[in-house]
């Protein structure tokens, strides 16, 4: 018999970010972050987890986008212990249930975007993993649990296992059992919100965030000031941003803590650019869309790449929508329009 569950995870994207680990083993941040989940039928993992007797001795398997890939990185790992233990707590309790926990897991995951393009796939990835396992081994964890699970696998994944408006709550204590995400307000208590995403490059990034952020900080002073007040201070001005519903607020804040987060880049020491000159036109073309609607109708942020996405309210999509189209035109790969927040909890 061949047990099996598929599951589908949405890409995140922080308007105020994740970047430093007080653990970088149990993946453990340094300051707590707020995202957007977006809809799955935009950007998303699908994942199917299967195991059976019919595989014993042939060990675990991950197939990425069909190809063969690593499962004995020390984050897969930490995922698959964690998730087998409360298989094993929930098999020992209820000796009726067919023995999963001991059989290897074959997983087959599909991304339908560009992968480690800077457009969070680790995220819905470990999300979605997660996500499958956790069907398929039956348990009763909640999303928050699950969270703190996803969340060793890549730390901005567990703010993917919910959809809408979700914050990752840094937690203080030593073994990460507080350091989960919540959502803070489902998408439909502000369905207006979209997202487009500037794809401007599909090529691999350069520093990987997870490096990228223990240089940060190792390395910059201006880091400790970002985390000691500025994050603080965004995440409190955000979450009464979303609260509210006020655009206006929203967007400074989300432009303010992306600039923060770069600028933290280029002081680590060596510098660390992920904005390239098309991400620097993306934000002049933020700028001027605003200046000319007079009013603030688009927010730009960008991750650890070159990609932009750019958040704004449905009634002004075509503003900002046609404006982007002809002053970007030229210089970016492709995009894509219209993704709106996640309605749906992905886990
Ligand atoms: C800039 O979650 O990819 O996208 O925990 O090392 O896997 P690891 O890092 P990751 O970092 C994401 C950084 C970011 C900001 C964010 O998503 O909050």
């Amino acid at each position: 018999k061949v047990y099996r569950a598929t599951t589908t995870a949405p890409v995140n994207i922080a308007v105020v970010k994740y970047w430093g680990k007080r653990d970088a083993k149990l993946n453990l941040p340094t300051n707590s972050s707020l995202s957007v989940t977006l809809s799955q039928s935009d950007l998303r993992t699908l994942t199917t987890a299967t195991c059976s007797a019919a595989y014993a001795g042939q060990g675990d398997s991950l197939l990425l986008n069909g190809e063969a890939s690593d499962v004995s990185g020390a984050r897969t790992q930490a995922c698959f212990r964690a998730l087998r233990e409360r298989r094993i707590a929930l098999e020992s309790a209820n000796p009726s249930l067919p023995k999963l926990a001991g059989l290897p897991l074959r997983i087959v995951t599909e991304n339908n975007f560009p992968t480690a393009a800077g457009l969070a796939s680790s995220a819905a990835g470990f999300a979605a993993l997660v996500r499958a396992i956790a069907d398929l081994y039956e348990l009763p964890d909640t999303p928050s649990q699950l969270s703190l699970i996803a969340r060793q696998g890549s730390g901005s994944a567990c703010r993917s296992v919910f959809g809408g408006y979700v914050a990752w709550r840094m937690g203080d204590k030593a073994d990460g059992s507080d350091s989960l995400a919540e959502q803070v307000a489902p998408a439909s208590a502000w369905p207006e919100m979209r997202a487009v995403v500037l794809v401007v490059s599909a090529a691999k990034k350069g520093v990987s965030s997870t490096s990228g952020m223990q240089q940060t900080v190792a390395t910059s002073g201006l880091f400790q000031e970002r985390i000691r007040t500025v994050v603080p201070d965004n995440m409190a001005k955000m979450e009464a941003a979303i609260a509210a519903q006020d655009f206006a607020a929203f967007a400074e804040v989300t432009m303010r803590d992306s600039n923060s987060f770069h600028a933290t880049c280029a002081d680590t020491y060596p510098p660390i650019f992920y904005m390239n000159d098309v991400s620097r036109a993306a934000v002049r073309a933020v700028e001027s869309i605003n200046a000319k609607a007079g009013r603030t109708v688009a927010a730009y942020t960008f991750d650890a790449g070159p990609n932009a996405v750019v958040y704004y309210l449905e009634k002004d999509a075509g503003i900002v929508l046609g404006t982007f189209s002809s002053i970007l035109g030229a210089g970016v790969d492709g995009w894509k329009g219209g993704v709106s927040p996640s309605t749906e909890q992905a886990a």
